[in-house]
C-alpha cells in the first residue's frame, strides 16, 4: 500500500482540512504513515496568520528535497492559507522547484484529481482558485483525529478585515452553511459514537444561513441531537455576538460553559485601528452578561502586542482589561506585518523589538499569574472530565477536558478502553498554570 503524511499548521480550520485532505487518500487507498521521510505523498497544510509561518514552512520545503532525489515517485503537496496568496506560489515555482502540487484552501475536493494527473502525467498541478465556491462537506469523508470529539464547519471565509490579519484574503467571503447540512452531518457523527462537537467558524456569531436561521438557532439545534453531550464553538466576535446566543448558556443544557472571547487589545484607540468595531466598555458589557448568565463559564482570549502606534498607555489599558476580565486563559502575539493587509499599507509606526518583546513579556507573566489564581479555584472540588486518552507526560495517567476546556490529568484504575469518550468524576488535588491534576473517584 502507498503511504500518505500531512503535516498541519495553524487554527482549527486547517487540522479539519487535513482531516478531510486524509479521508481523501485513504479513498484512494493511501495508508498513514508516521514518518514524512517513508512516506510517498507529503501534503503541507499551512498558514500564514503570522510571519513565523511562513520562515517555518520554506524551511521545511527545503528539508524534502533530497527525497526528491532518492525517490523519484514521491510527491510533494503544499495547500491551505499560503497558496492563496500569489507571491507564496511564485516563490514556489521559482525556488522550490521540487513541489509537486499546489492547491488553495477552497480546492481540496479537487485534490483526488491533481494526484491521480500528476501520477499519470509527472506534470506539475497548481489548482488556485477565487471564486469562492462552497466547500461540499457532504462530499468528503474525514479522517477523524478523534473518535469522540468531531470539528464541523458551520461558516467558511471572513468578511471582517480586521486591519492586521490575512485571513479574509486567504479563506475568502464569508458564507454559511444550511443549519439543516450541519444538523445532519451531527446526526451522523452521533450515530458514529461522536460525543463532542467543536463548531467552527471565523467568526460563528455572524452565521446566518440561507433561510435566516442564526447562530442561537443552530446551537439549539445540535442541542438537540441525540448522543451528542458536548457542544463547543470557536471563534466569537465581540462585535456581533447577541443576547440568545448567550442565553443559549442556560438554554442549551449541552452547550459547554466556555467561550473563546478574543480581545486584541484593552485600547479603544487601537481598537479603532484594528477595524474591530467595539469598544472595551461594550467588551466588558458581553463579559458581564456571559458571567450573569452563566456564572461559572470560563473564558479565553487572544491578544496582540506591538500593534502599529501602540503606545505605552494603549499597552496599559490591555493590562488592565486582562486584570478585569480575569480570563482563564490567553493566547498572545507580537504584530507581524502580512503583505497586502490594510495595516501594513496604512501604519507604519511601527513598534520597535525590543518594546514588542517587553510587552509581551509582561502580558504573559499578568496572564500566567491570573490563569494560576482560577485554576487554584478549582483544587478540592470534582469536576466532570470528558476522557481524551492517556496523559502526554504521565504515561500512567489519563488526561480530559472539563466543560469549561480545562486541562486535567489524572490517574484512574480503569482500562484505556473502558475511558476514552467518557465522561468521569475526578477530584482536583493540584492546581498549575495550564492544567489541573487528580484523580478518579466513584460516581
Ligand atoms: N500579527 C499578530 N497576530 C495576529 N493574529 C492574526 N493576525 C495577526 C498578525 N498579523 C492573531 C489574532 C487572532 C489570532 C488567531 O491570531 O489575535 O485572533
Ligand atoms: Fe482575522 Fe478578524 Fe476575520 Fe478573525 S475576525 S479571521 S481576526 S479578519
Amino acid at each position: 500500500m502507498k503511504k500518505y503524511h500531512i503535516i498541519t499548521y495553524g487554527c482549527q480550520m486547517n487540522e479539519h482540512d487535513s482531516e478531510n485532505i486524509a479521508g481523501l487518500l485513504e479513498a484512494m487507498d493511501y495508508e498513514y504513515e508516521d514518518d514524512p521521510y517513508k512516506s510517498d505523498v507529503v501534503v503541507i497544510n499551512t498558514c500564514s496568520v503570522r510571519e513565523n509561518a511562513d520562515k517555518r514552512f520554506f524551511g521545511v520545503l527545503g528539508q524534502f528535497k533530497r527525497i526528491r532525489k532518492t525517490n523519484p515517485d514521491f510527491v510533494l503537496c503544499v495547500c491551505g492559507c499560503m497558496p492563496q496568496q500569489p507571491r507564496i506560489v511564485e516563490k514556489i515555482n521559482r525556488q522550490f522547484s521540487w513541489v509537486d502540487i499546489v492547491f488553495g484552501t477552497q480546492n481540496i475536493a479537487k485534490f483526488p484529481e491533481l494526484l491521480e494527473k500528476r501520477l499519470r502525467t509527472g506534470q506539475k498541478q497548481r489548482q488556485i482558485i477565487d471564486s469562492n465556491p462552497v466547500i461540499d462537506e457532504d462530499e468528503m469523508k474525514p479522517k477523524r483525529m478523534y473518535r469522540h470529539k468531531a470539528l464541523v464547519n458551520i461558516t467558511y471565509g471572513c468578511n471582517n478585515f480586521c486591519t492586521y490579519c490575512i485571513v479574509p484574503y486567504t479563506r475568502g467571503r464569508e458564507k454559511s452553511r444550511m443549519l439543516c447540512d450541519v444538523v445532519r452531518e451531527i446526526e451522523g457523527l452521533a450515530a458514529d459514537g461522536v460525543k463532542e462537537v467543536m463548531l467552527l467558524g471565523q467568526n460563528v456569531d455572524s452565521y446566518r444561513d440561507a433561510a435566516g436561521s442564526d447562530f442561537a438557532d443552530l446551537l439549539h439545534a445540535v442541542n438537540d441531537i441525540e448522543g451528542i453531550e458536548r457542544i463547543r464553538f470557536m471563534t466569537s466576535h465581540p462585535k456581533d455576538i447577541s443576547d440568545r446566543m448567550i442565553a443559549c448558556f442556560t438554554d442549551c443544557g449541552k452547550l459547554c460553559r466556555n467561550i473563546h472571547l478574543p480581545l486584541q487589545s484593552g485600547s479603544d484607540r487601537v481598537l479603532k485601528r484594528m477595524n474591530r468595531h467595539y469598544d472595551m466598555q461594550r467588551y466588558l458589557e458581553i463579559v458581564d452578561k456571559l458571567r450573569a448568565t452563566a456564572p461559572d463559564i470560563t473564558i479565553s482570549t487572544d491578544i496582540i502586542v506591538g500593534f502599529p502606534g501602540e503606545t505605552e498607555e494603549d499597552f496599559e489599558q490591555t493590562l488592565d482589561a486582562a486584570r478585569r476580565v480575569r480570563y482563564d486563559s490567553a493566547f498572545t502575539f507580537i504584530y507581524s506585518p502580512r503583505e497586502g493587509t490594510p495595516a501594513a499599507k496604512l501604519f507604519d509606526d511601527m513598534i520597535p523589538d525590543d518594546v514588542c518583546h517587553e510587552r509581551f513579556d509582561r502580558l504573559v507573566d499578568v496572564m500566567n499569574s491570573i490563569s494560576l489564581e482560577k485554576n487554584l479555584e478549582y483544587k478540592g472540588r470534582v469536576c466532570e472530565v470528558m476522557v481524551e486518552g492517556r496523559s502526554k507526560n504521565e504515561p500512567d495517567a489519563y488526561s480530559g477536558r472539563t466543560d469549561g476546556f480545562k486541562l486535567v490529568n489524572f490517574t484512574s484504575d480503569r482500562p484505556e478502553e473502558d475511558m476514552i469518550g467518557k465522561t468521569v468524576k475526578v477530584l482536583i488535588t493540584e492546581s498549575k498554570t495550564f492544567s489541573l491534576e487528580g484523580r478518579e473517584v466513584a460516581e
